[in-house]
């Protein structure tokens, strides 16, 4: 059976770019194929301590899954979740691809580049933090893995070093996930995702952005979503059209809409052709967005702790036994076992 597999690091509430970018395609994509695929979900929180942590990642983790829940996953046989430092094969294998991997190649990352930018010191873990992200989807063969446009780079590498390592050995050991391109036809889009900082569309919506109006946070009151909406940064073009480079603003609200109800962003984009009134846009994408989050609220609060503790248990004996067997495989190319 295929895998699909995907991760969301549990630092803080997530973004509405981590729910549009990442969580509700998993889910939806999860729903549609489990009958026939492995769907892994796991939360890596090894990657999560990278960042400086506040007390709270236990809750942050459960909360995690409690979110893919109320957005709708739907549980069955084929579907894992698991927690990354429960399975120790992950570090594991991150030692040996970083035997493999190249310092051009990591440093190249632009992740790592925007994140070590301008400090003093940063520590080792957020260069290495791809390599760790390769072992998390090699262990499991996994082919899909759908996540936003941010972490393509990272797809890329996890592809070389697969490719690396069993030319290297002559082996087939690791399946190489599918490229970029089909990753974003697999999510049934024609492009990555990106959604942008509400205040500064330039750049895409990051939970460690300090301005508050620039991200919509998955525990925001409904009504203050809103208004944070409204206040969105536009242009003064005076057209409603989807253009992300001349109006980085509007063609945001139009895609945050078209992901929000579901509907093809080529839609959403013809129903507000030729028209100008900016107010009467964001007034449409404040009102579906403060409804599928109080929606989606009322759904997270019937959901308890022990029902995510359960799954973790039943979906880490999975994983351990999947993970150890390709660890082994890979172990024993080098000669350690
Ligand atoms: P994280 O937690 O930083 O991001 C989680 C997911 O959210 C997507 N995302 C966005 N998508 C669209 N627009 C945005 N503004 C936006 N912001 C975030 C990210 O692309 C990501 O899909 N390294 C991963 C976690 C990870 C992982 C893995 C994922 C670790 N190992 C293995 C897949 C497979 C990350 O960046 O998480």
């Amino acid at each position: 059976m295929k895998t699909i597999l995907t991760g969301i690091r549990a630092n803080s509430e997530l973004t509405l770019g981590n729910y549009l970018g990442a969580l509700l395609p998993m889910v939806r994509l999860a729903n549609q194929h489990s009958n026939e695929m492995n769907v892994n979900i796991f939360v890596p929180d090894l990657h999560s301590i990278i960042a400086d942590v506040d007390g709270n990642l236990q809750k942050n983790i459960i909360r995690t899954i409690k979110y893919y829940i109320a957005a709708g996953l739907e549980l069955n046989d084929n579907v894992h979740i698991y927690r990354q430092s429960y399975v120790p094969a992950h570090s594991e294998l991150c030692w040996i691809l970083n035997c493999v991997a190249t310092m051009g190649e990591a440093s190249r990352m632009t992740q790592y580049k925007e994140k070590s930018e301008g400090r003093e010191s940063c520590n080792v873990g957020i260069f290495d933090y791809p390599i760790l992200m390769a072992a998390d989807i090699l262990l499991y063969s996994a082919e899909y893995v759908p996540i936003g446009e941010d972490q393509f780079q990272h797809i890329e590498l996890a592809r070389n070093l697969a490719m690396r390592f069993n030319h290297r050995f002559q082996s087939e050991i690791f399946t190489v996930p599918v490229k970029t391109s089909e990753q974003v036809e697999f999510m049934g889009l024609s492009d990555g995702i990106r959604i942008r900082d509400l205040l500064n569309p330039e750049k895409k919506m990051s939970k460690s952005t300090a301005s508050e109006n620039s991200k919509i946070m998955f525990d925001d009151e409904p009504a203050k979503a809103a208004k944070k909406i409204m206040s969105a940064t536009t242009d003064s073009l005076g057209k409603i059209k989807f253009d992300m480079f001349n109006q980085p603003g509007i063609s945001n609200l139009l895609l945050i809409d078209a992901l929000v109800m579901d509907s093809p962003l080529q839609d959403v984009v013809s129903t507000w052709a030729g028209e100008t009134k900016y107010g009467d846009l964001k007034q449409k994408v404040a009102n579906d967005v403060s409804n599928m989050l109080a929606e989606f609220q009322s759904r997270l609060s019937g959901i308890t702790d022990q029902q995510v503790l359960e799954l973790f248990e039943k979906g880490e004996s999975y994983a351990n036994n999947v993970a150890n067997a390709k660890l082994f495989e890979a172990q024993k190319a080098f000669g350690l076992r």
